[in-house]
Parts: C-alpha cells; sequence; structure tokens
C-alpha cells in the first residue's frame, strides 16, 4: 500500500495544467510608459530591464512594439518642462495621449495618471501650502480636476490619480460627468503606501521630492505601512466616491491586503507591482541566481492568486516570452 497522495495530481504537466486554478493573460496586464518633454533622445530608466524615458516619437514607435508582443493596455506618465506651483499646465502630457489615441485609437487602452509630482518645483504630489510644510488639500484637488480633465479630453480611455489627496476621486468624477466625460474609467490609486520601493521610478518620472523642501518625504499622504486598518478606509471611501478599479501599491509587501480587500470590496481591483519590486527581481536574474521567465511568472501569479484582476508591470512587454516559457 503506498503512501502517494496528493503528488498524484503533480506528477506530469497535463494533470497540472488540469488542476490549475490560476492564470495570468496577457490582456489584464498593463504596460507603464514614460515620456518627457525636456529629452532629445530615450533615456534608459536605472534598474527597469527596457523601460525608457521616451520622446514624443520614440513614444509611438515603443508602443508599436508593443502591440506585436501583445500589450494594448498602458498607464501613460508625462513628464512636462515646465514646472509650477499652481495653474498647471498639463498641456504635455495632454498631447501626447492625443497623438498615441490619434495613431492607435482603439487598438490601445489608454490610462493616464493623474499627479503633480513631475510638475511641481518640489517634487511633491500636491501643492505646497504658504508655510511650506505640508500640501494644501484642496488647492492640490483643484490641480488634479484640471489634470484629469485635460487627459479625457485629449481621449485618454481612463485617468489614475496617485498623489494621495482626500476627496480628489469625488472631485475629478464630478468635473468629468459634468463636462460630457461620463465614460471616462476613473482607476484610483486607493491603496497607496509611503514605500521605499519607488525609486526607479521617481528617475522615470523626475518626480522625487528635492532636498531642501521642508516636506521631506510622502509620509504626510501616502499610507502607513504599518496601519492597515487606513488601507480599508480609503478603498471604501474611494469606492464610494465612484472609483471604477481600485489599486493596490506595491505588491508583495502588501499581497495580505490585496487579497482581504478584493474579497470583501466588489469592484475590480489592480495591482501596481512597483519599479523597486521589478528591479529588485531583474537584478536577482541578473545575478544568476534565478530564471527570470520564472520568477516573474511565479509573482504575477501571485497577483492573481490574492485577487488581481489586472497588473500593472514594466514586464508586460515581456510577457507573452515569460508565460508560455
Ligand atoms: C506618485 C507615484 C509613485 C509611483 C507612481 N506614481 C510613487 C511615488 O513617487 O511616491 C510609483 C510607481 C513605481 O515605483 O513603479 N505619484
Ligand atoms: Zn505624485
Amino acid at each position: 500500500m503506498s503512501s502517494l497522495d496528493l503528488r498524484r495530481l503533480r506528477q506530469d504537466e497535463h494533470v497540472r495544467a488540469l488542476t490549475r486554478e490560476v492564470h495570468v493573460q496577457l490582456d489584464q496586464l498593463i504596460q507603464p510608459l514614460f515620456v518627457a518633454e525636456a529629452i532629445a533622445a530615450p533615456q534608459a530608466v536605472p534598474g527597469l530591464t527596457g523601460v525608457q524615458q521616451e520622446t514624443s516619437e520614440s513614444l509611438l514607435r515603443q508602443v508599436e512594439q508593443d502591440l506585436e508582443a501583445g500589450v494594448s493596455k498602458f498607464l501613460l506618465f508625462g513628464v512636462p518642462q515646465a514646472r509650477s506651483e499652481r495653474q498647471i499646465d498639463w498641456s504635455f502630457t495632454a498631447g501626447q495621449v492625443r497623438s498615441l489615441k490619434a495613431r492607435f485609437g482603439r487598438d490601445i487602452w489608454l490610462a493616464t495618471d493623474v499627479c503633480l509630482c513631475s510638475s511641481t518645483p518640489h517634487g511633491h504630489c500636491g501643492v505646497l501650502a504658504a508655510e511650506g510644510d505640508h500640501l494644501d488639500n484642496d488647492a492640490s484637488v483643484a490641480e488634479l480636476v484640471q489634470a484629469a480633465l485635460a487627459y479625457s479630453h485629449a481621449g485618454a480611455d481612463c485617468v489614475a490619480p496617485s498623489d494621495m489627496m482626500d476627496g480628489r476621486v469625488a472631485a475629478i468624477r464630478g468635473a468629468l460627468d459634468g463636462a460630457g466625460l461620463a465614460r471616462t474609467v476613473l482607476m484610483s490609486y486607493a491603496v497607496k503606501f509611503h514605500s521605499t520601493l519607488y525609486g526607479p521610478f521617481r528617475v522615470a518620472a523626475d518626480s522625487a521630492p528635492k532636498s531642501g523642501s521642508m516636506l521631506k518625504d510622502r509620509a504626510s499622504y501616502q499610507l502607513d505601512p504599518a496601519r492597515p486598518n487606513d488601507a480599508w478606509l480609503c478603498a471604501e471611501r474611494d469606492a464610494a466616491q465612484g472609483a471604477d478599479i481600485l489599486i493596490v501599491k506595491p505588491g508583495l509587501p502588501y499581497l495580505d491586503l490585496l487579497r482581504e480587500l478584493s474579497r470583501e470590496i466588489r469592484k475590480p481591483w489592480a495591482v501596481y507591482h512597483v519599479s523597486g519590486e521589478f528591479a529588485a527581481l531583474e537584478a536577482l536574474a541578473a545575478m544568476g541566481l534565478a530564471n527570470r521567465a520564472a520568477l516573474h511568472r511565479e509573482i504575477l501569479i501571485a497577483f492573481r492568486r490574492a485577487g488581481a484582476s489586472m497588473i500593472i508591470t514594466y514586464g508586460a512587454r515581456y510577457a507573452r516570452d515569460w508565460l508560455s516559457a
């Protein structure tokens, strides 16, 4: 009498495939894109293999290439040359949205990140109050609303506020609906933690808080990793205010919350596998200590298992190979 029991269904690839519960599909992945006004040629982003700050021209070429790689959903970050505190000019990024949609139309789904950190002189995600030591919530929301309107008017399929100001979801939804832009999807970075894993992104978006500012970091607006209750409050609030899709960010360190929240709140959940997480995997593979495709596949599966409908990842453009390897 053999003790073989649970291993019976692991013995060959046929039976493993038949019993698999979780799948990752290419059409659930969203590829971030960076486009910068001040550069003359594309610039590689340290740590993020294959990711560049694009020029307006290279952006179109990159998206064409991504479509060939099976990627059709994008999250665009615009980095304008001019920076200002108020009455920010959103026309550079709006122009990129317009040209992407003019070229690719409905072949792509284009979400546009809505935040101030690539546009303010100090690199914070909102408007600095006169005292200089905190962000003015309502002044920030007023700027964010203008950005969302500009991107939506330009043809963005989705706007994604990542600033973490209070009330911005309701304000943006109300403004879009009032402007006849009711079809624009609102994807909220609802559960976004104050994380050390955003390093490569801040190079790509030129959005690190500048030293010398009285407000040193983003702890006064992003969530404290040691306070999961705040994640629930944010998720419930943003869902109630009309967010269509909710994001957990970063991914792996907050998988517990993705699991619990996605079971409880019946909106589609996205997870953002952020730049530092992605770079860490790439570094491990580059050291020869992990198989790159298998490593990324394992993490993508973890996100799906934990309840994510969609995954924002810098590796989307490689995923067809990774998922079939
Ligand atoms: C802020 C923003 C951040 C990311 C996207 N938008 C975080 C931050 O700079 O605090 C991080 C994304 C990543 O690391 O991949 N608006
Ligand atoms: Zn920001």
